[in-house]
């Protein structure tokens, strides 16, 4: 399979499930796009790009910090997310926001349009992501930075409920394998960054609870992700049998009230264009 193939079935995963993303009543999205724009330090009046926007959790925040004196362009390769996430700023006023079609990997804007680069949660479904950041600093006018987010440690409930569910997966299919994750840690981030030009200025990790009714409502969030890669392959047959798998391995979230709970954690990273990169003629 192509980078660009596997990029377009990326894509299609995010197309389908773009009217429930986020919609499924469970904090997760929103809270980790806040703390991402929290920590980019975005001031009023700055110009924001937000890569792989989604259904606005980073460029909704990144909209309020602006300010209508900014202006926060958003682009998303999948066009249900662009054409909901468009309706959403129109209704809600946002005249200094413009969403439009456009590919995380390759940005298309001259270099030097932007005061921050926002990627929330989608530089590591690049097919090459340290390319990516490269661009991205590009993008970037004098002081600005780019901040990202990517995923720290999984509740282990959930790891061993998606496991279940994979074992579900007809014999032929590649099941989800552990790769050289270029964002696994602080050190591994850093060191994509440097590679990309970009020197970090700061790492967070947040964690959000995310409590969902029971294991169906814990089914239909996960059919509105990213999750949905693995889910669309299980066949049909099959699918009640997944659930009561992952509904099992889902034990030690249950709440005594009743309900689940899981604890993911996201990394934040902030960047700035190195010296070197940010000059590259400059023989000082
Ligand atoms: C996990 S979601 C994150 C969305 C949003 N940033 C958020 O925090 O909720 C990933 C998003 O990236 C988009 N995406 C994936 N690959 C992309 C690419 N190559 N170019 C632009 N968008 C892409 C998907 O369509 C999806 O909307």
């Amino acid at each position: 399979m192509t980078s660009s193939e596997r990029s377009n079935g990326t894509v299609d995963v995010f197309e389908q499930a773009a009217t429930s993303y986020d919609r499924t009543g469970v904090s997760f999205f929103g809270p980790f796009g806040a703390e991402l724009v929290r920590r980019a330090g975005i001031r009023p009046g700055a110009r924001v790009l937000d890569v792989g926007c989604g259904r606005g959790a980073v460029l909704f925040p990144a909209a309020e910090a602006t300010g209508p004196t900014g202006r926060v362009t958003g682009t998303d390769l999948a066009p249900a997310m662009v054409a909901l996430t468009a309706e959403d700023a129109t209704r809600a006023g946002l005249t200094h926001v413009d969403i439009r079609m456009g590919d995380a990997q390759q940005p298309d804007f001259p270099a030097g349009s932007f005061d921050v680069v926002l990627a929330g949660l989608v530089v590591f479904l690049l097919p090459e992501p340290e390319q990516a950041l490269r661009a991205y600093a590009r993008l970037l006018r004098p002081a600005g930075r780019v901040a990202i987010s990517t995923f720290g440690a999984m509740d282990p409930a959930f790891v061993a409920a998606m496991d279940a569910l994979a074992r579900h997966l007809p014999a032929d299919q590649p099941r989800p394998a552990p790769t050289d994750d270029p964002f696994a840690d602080d050190q591994t981030v850093t060191a994509t960054m440097a590679a990309a030009g970009l020197t970090v200025t700061a790492i967070s990790q947040h964690r959000v609870e995310s409590r969902f009714r029971d294991v169906d409502h814990w089914m239909e969030w996960m059919w509105s992700h990213g999750a949905r890669a693995l889910l669309r392959h299980i066949p049909a047959e099959l699918l009640d049998a997944a659930t009561t798998d992952a509904a099992r391995a889902l034990a030690p979230a249950r709440l005594p009230g009743g309900g689940l709970a899981l604890i993911t954690t996201i990394r934040v990273t902030v960047a700035v264009p190195s010296p070197a990169a940010a000059c590259p003629n400059d023989p000082s």
